[in-house]
């Protein structure tokens, strides 16, 4: 089972894949957790690339190259021969992020960012999508103050910030077998609790 984690920055997502992932291996699954952009040896030097703040001047088109890069490199390498195991493999971020931030975000033309991720992905889908929603003024203080990772794509304006959530809000809509939101606005505890309901309903104790 592919589960992948998207939400906007600051939505919390990262802090929840350890005891996620711990819960799924008690259910006497193998789980393996990656994250975008990076993962792999060739994705992590295209990550400094894409988050160096000096680089300011790059082009839209080369950036989603690059996120599609890093991810065509992580499905081949690690997500798609370990679902093949039948390994639970959990993403922190995906091909929905290029939706959101690259298609919502910046207004690149969806229909062919979804043919760049086709070609990325190899036509991988998840088959799980949470989507941890939080308001933006919450997303972007937590980022503040929380000592997280400070990178170039942070800098972006708030009505950025907005088209990213509600593109994220139009995703899921669109696709309602594969998306489950996830209020991020509660405690870290009780979103934990969210996402283990979600995995019990999908994915039972391994027989
Ligand atoms: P990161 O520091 O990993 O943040 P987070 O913990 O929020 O995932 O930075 C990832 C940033 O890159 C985040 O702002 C979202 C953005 N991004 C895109 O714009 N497009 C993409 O395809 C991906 C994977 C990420």
């Amino acid at each position: 089972m592919f589960i992948t984690l998207e939400g906007p920055d600051g939505s919390g997502k990262s802090m929840q894949v350890p005891a996620l992932s711990e819960f799924i291996r008690s259910l006497g699954y193998q789980v393996l957790t990656t994250r975008e952009p990076g993962g792999t040896f060739i994705g992590d030097q295209i990550r400094e690339v894409i988050m160096r703040m000096d680089n300011t001047s790059m082009h839209p088109r080369t950036e989603i190259l690059l996120f599609c890069a890093a991810r065509a490199q992580i499905v081949a390498e690690v997500i798609r021969p370990q679902l093949e195991q039948g390994v639970v493999v959990i993403s922190d971020r995906y091909a929905d992020s290029t939706l959101a931030y690259q298609g919502y975000g910046h207004g690149i033309d969806l229909t062919v960012l979804r043919q760049i991720l086709s070609f990325a992905t190899g036509g991988l889908v998840p088959d799980l999508t949470l989507l941890f929603d939080v308001d933006v003024e919450t997303g972007l203080s937590r980022r503040q103050s929380g000592g997280g990772e400070w990178n170039r794509l942070d800098d972006y304006a708030v009505a950025f910030h907005r088209r990213v959530r509600n593109g994220y809000l139009e995703l899921a809509a669109a696709e309602p077998a594969r998306w489950l939101r996830i209020d991020a606005a509660q405690t870290p505890a009780r979103v934990q609790e969210d996402l283990q309901k979600a995995i019990l309903t999908r994915l039972g104790p391994r027989s």
